[in-house]
């Protein structure tokens, strides 16, 4: 998290004082690095040069048009999972022609809205979609440009939560039934078979099962090349992990020269589905110290931040660094306490068992890595306003999504 450092004694985004920041904009805050975004944006494109390729950002994991905007301008795709997904990433700017639509359970209405947006390729889950798919798109006179998401049985060795790529998940054809399941989409005439596509599960951090996948998948466009179907493009999802704490995932270029073999040999256009490799290490949560409490037992440091603000600890048990934003502190001594926040329920917590340079009341806390699956997956729980977004770019920052107000939570409810 280069873009995150200290200087002059304390944490900055890019050349931002978070502390400057916080006074402006209030906590709980998301902050995000721009020069980080488009630094591992890039590092994909670059990776993948030699082949045509698209990099479709998966809007899932940070779905804020100031973020989206940020990737679409410097060319990137998307990849979609719903129909709100599908409005944001045209607001945002990316070009039909570069999107993708992912997910076990397209409605028939985002079908047609797809449709309608003329997007590059739907990748379809299950043969149910397919037929669904099929009579959307003849009803409205056209060809839905289509690829099978095939599970290729694979294990991603990761948290059971984020791993689609095994047999027992929701997730795709199962490989042994693509081959009958390309017949009759080959055999439909409101689809045409562009493609194959995977996604075998989120922070991985070892390449082997990427590319035992995609063996698996080559197998079966060759099998399918010689029955006649042509396939142009292979789609092989997301899921490149991230460093949190000790993780040492690929970089985006070990990841490729994984990959690249079998696809030049297969001569087609790449399509990738990143999410959290692009955004996860972009962006931090900033919050700032209420009480602190000793129980005797333990010792708490209750935050402004809560589990409706970023869910990954309570939901994964995952690990988010925390650092001070005043360097100064770095020189106290270390504690070990549970960072907390105001919800009302014991899973509410950032951090457990955490030795952390004492924190005072009124201190800044930053929790790391926290740009992907962070402000996408809070809530309003507790009646509590979103946290404000903003994106940082050099010396200067853009307020992306206002913090929520009481009347916002309320719009929409009726007294009776
Ligand atoms: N493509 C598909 C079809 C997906 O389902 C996903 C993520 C991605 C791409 C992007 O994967 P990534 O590159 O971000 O790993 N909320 C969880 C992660 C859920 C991932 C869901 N699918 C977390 O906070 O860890």
């Amino acid at each position: 998290m280069d873009h995150f450092a200290y200087r002059n004694s304390e944490l900055c985004c890019e050349r931002v004082s978070l502390r400057a920041l916080a006074a402006h904009v209030g906590t709980p805050a998301y902050v995000y690095s721009k020069a980080a975004l488009l630094e591992s944006y890039r590092a994909y494109d670059g990776a993948f040069a030699e082949v045509p390729h698209v990099v479709c950002y998966s809007i899932k994991a940070n779905a804020n048009l100031g973020v989206l905007g940020t990737l679409a301008r410097a060319g990137a795709g998307a990849d979609i999972v719903s129909g709100g997904e599908l409005f944001r990433a045209l607001r945002a700017g990316f070009p039909p022609s570069k999107i993708i639509f992912d997910g076990v359970g397209k409605t028939r209405d985002e079908l047609r809205e797809a449709l309608k947006a003329e997007i590059l390729m739907f990748n379809v889950e299950s043969r149910s979609e397919l037929r669904a798919l099929d009579e959307v798109a003849r009803e409205m006179g056209v060809r839905a440009p289509v690829a099978l998401r095939v599970n290729p049985d694979v294990d991603p060795q990761t948290h059971q939560y984020i791993a689609t790529g095994l047999k027992t998940s929701k997730f795709g054809i199962p490989i042994a039934q693509a081959l009958e399941a390309y017949e009759e989409a080959a055999s439909r005439e409101g689809v045409q078979v562009m493609g194959v596509d995977m996604h075998i599960g989120s922070q991985l951090t070892k390449a082997s099962p990427f590319a035992d996948a995609l063996a698996r998948l080559a197998a079966l466009v060759k099998a399918l090349r010689e029955r006649g179907t042509e396939v142009r493009m292979v789609d092989v999802g997301g899921g490149l992990g991230i460093r949190y704490r000790e993780e040492t995932p690929p970089t985006h270029r070990e990841y490729a020269m994984v990959l690249l073999p079998a696809l030049r040999e297969l001569g087609v256009t790449v399509l990738l589905e990143p999410g959290r490799s692009i955004v996860g290490n972009a962006g931090i949560l900033l919050t700032r110290v209420l009480y602190r409490k000793d129980t005797g037992d333990k010792r708490f440091v209750v935050v402004d931040a809560a589990m409706n603000d970023l869910i990954r600890p309570a939901l994964y048990d995952s690990y988010h660094e925390i650092r001070p934003v005043d360097a100064a502190r770095l020189g106290d001594p270390m504690e070990s306490v549970d960072v907390v926040g105001p919800v009302c329920e014991s899973g509410d917590f950032l951090a457990k068992d955490r030795e952390l340079a004492a924190a005072e009341e009124g201190d800044l806390l930053a929790v790391m890595s926290a740009g992907a699956y962070g402000f996408v997956m809070s809530s309003n729980y507790n009646t509590r306003p979103r946290a404000v977004e903003v994106l940082v770019d050099g010396d200067r920052y853009t307020i992306v999504r206002r913090r929520e107000t009481y009347e916002d939570l309320v719009a929409g409810e009726t007294t009776l």
